[in-house]
């Protein structure tokens, strides 16, 4: 937060050049405390890309949710994910995360075992899931919280860091609760959406 207050203050004063607090991302060392730590559910708030196809993927998602469950090994993580893409609400239930300690990495795969990314999981808070999809030269950064929303100063801190990425704030994507879809098993009644998720 302070570190938030002094980039916004030394802002009329840094015009032009980067914001002083250029920290690295830092990647988060994966080990068997990783899965545990993953495990329930997990909301999509924000993400940038520069890669073509994710780009495309991040216009047009304006909502997700998706919950990691125990998957067939310890390494292994199933998911669930609800996802409002062009208006419509799509459930996907059959993708996995692995979990690579040997190189810090993580794989999201489709079926069977086709891959859809790789990533690096970043150091932050407990509650928010901060990933660098790494399957190309092109950087992407999404984050994801067990809330559908984060506080203002997580959301500045993230922001810093696409900044410093060389994001534009045209490159970055959000979702809105507004968006909202109803979870799998949570189809009581037809009516509104409730927000209250989880
Ligand atoms: C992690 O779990 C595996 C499999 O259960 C075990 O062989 C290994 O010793 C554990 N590693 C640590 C650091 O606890
Ligand atoms: C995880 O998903 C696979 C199918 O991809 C399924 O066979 C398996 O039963 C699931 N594991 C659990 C614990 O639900
Ligand atoms: C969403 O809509 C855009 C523009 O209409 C289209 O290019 C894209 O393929 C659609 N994506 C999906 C997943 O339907
Ligand atoms: C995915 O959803 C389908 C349809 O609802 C269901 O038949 C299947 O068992 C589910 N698979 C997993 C791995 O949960
Ligand atoms: C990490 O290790 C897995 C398993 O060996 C491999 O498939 C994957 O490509 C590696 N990821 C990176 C970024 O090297
Ligand atoms: C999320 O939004 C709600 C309603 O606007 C607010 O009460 C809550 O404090 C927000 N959560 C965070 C983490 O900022």
């Amino acid at each position: 937060m302070l570190a938030t207050l002094a980039l916004l203050l030394g802002l009329p004063l840094a015009l032009g050049t980067e914001p002083p607090s250029c920290a690295p991302l830092v990647p988060v060392t994966l080990d068997n405390s990783t899965v545990p730590r993953l495990l329930g559910q997990w909301f999509y708030i924000v993400g940038a890309s520069k890669y073509p196809p994710y780009l495309e993927e991040l216009k047009a998602v304006t909502f997700e949710a998706f919950s990691f469950s125990p998957g067939s090994h310890e390494d292994e993580l199933n998911v669930t994910e609800i996802m409002r893409i062009n208006e419509t609400c799509v459930v996907r239930n059959s993708s996995k995360v692995l979990v690579f300690q040997q190189n810090s990495t993580l794989m999201h795969v489709e079926g069977d075992k086709r891959e859809v990314s790789m990533a690096r999981l970043i150091q932050s808070d407990k509650d928010l899931l901060i990933l660098n999809h790494i399957n190309s030269d092109f950087p992407s950064l999404s984050l994801s919280a067990r809330t559908p929303n984060v506080s203002k100063e997580h959301m500045e801190e993230f922001k810093a860091q696409l900044h410093c990425l060389g994001f534009a704030e045209e490159d970055v994507f959000y979702t809105s609760t507004e968006h909202t879809c109803l979870l799998p098993g949570e189809k009581t009644g037809e009516g509104k959406a409730d927000p209250q998720l989880g």
